[in-house]
């Protein structure tokens, strides 16, 4: 086992956690979302937002929106510095296992067309293409493609 894995691990993210979790963001998206919003996604009972760490920092995490039985996924990120290394693949298995836990059962989400890693992540997890939402993305009018797995 590498040092990499060795020191890797996870846990739900706390209030606290917005600051870090911001820079992660920062690093992975054109529009990202800001500290406060991360704060206020950690206080809400309805999600469910698990941190990757290693050495203790935040590299990556995963979101969802636990409503009616269903986790819509709001964001998955992993650092650059990071990736390619399965760390969003672990975070995907462990979110999937708690919100089945939670009572959900069935996970959506939208992606970019553009975004093959991210389309190929999902796709290893049973969520399959079910339409776009056209113009989505504010930042380049990018269709959304919109994802489901109705058997969780
Ligand atoms: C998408 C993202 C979270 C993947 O994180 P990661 O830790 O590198 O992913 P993993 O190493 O677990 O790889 C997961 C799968 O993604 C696919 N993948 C990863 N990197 C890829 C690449 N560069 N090109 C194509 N597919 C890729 C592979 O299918 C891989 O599975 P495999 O190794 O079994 O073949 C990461 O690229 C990221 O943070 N991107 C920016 C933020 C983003 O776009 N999030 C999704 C928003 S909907």
């Amino acid at each position: 086992m590498s040092g990499e894995q060795a020191a890797l691990c996870f846990r739900e993210m706390v209030p606290e956690d917005a600051e870090a979790v911001e820079q992660v963001e920062k690093a992975c998206f054109s529009i990202p979302w800001s500290r406060e919003s991360f704060w206020k996604e950690a206080a809400n009972e309805q999600t469910f937002y698990l941190l990757a760490l290693q050495d203790g920092r935040v590299i990556g995490y995963a979101g969802t929106w636990l409503v009616a039985g269903e986790a819509q996924v709001t964001n998955v990120a992993v650092h650059p510095e990071h990736r390619g290394k399965g760390v969003a693949t672990k975070l995907m298995e462990r979110l999937i296992c708690e919100v089945k836990q939670r009572g959900a059962t069935a996970m959506t989400l939208e992606v970019r067309p553009s975004n093959k890693p991210a389309l190929a992540l999902y796709e290893k997890f049973g969520l399959k293409s079910v339409g776009r939402r056209k113009g989505y993305y504010q930042d380049n009018g990018e269709d959304a493609i919109i994802m489901w797995n109705t058997k969780l």
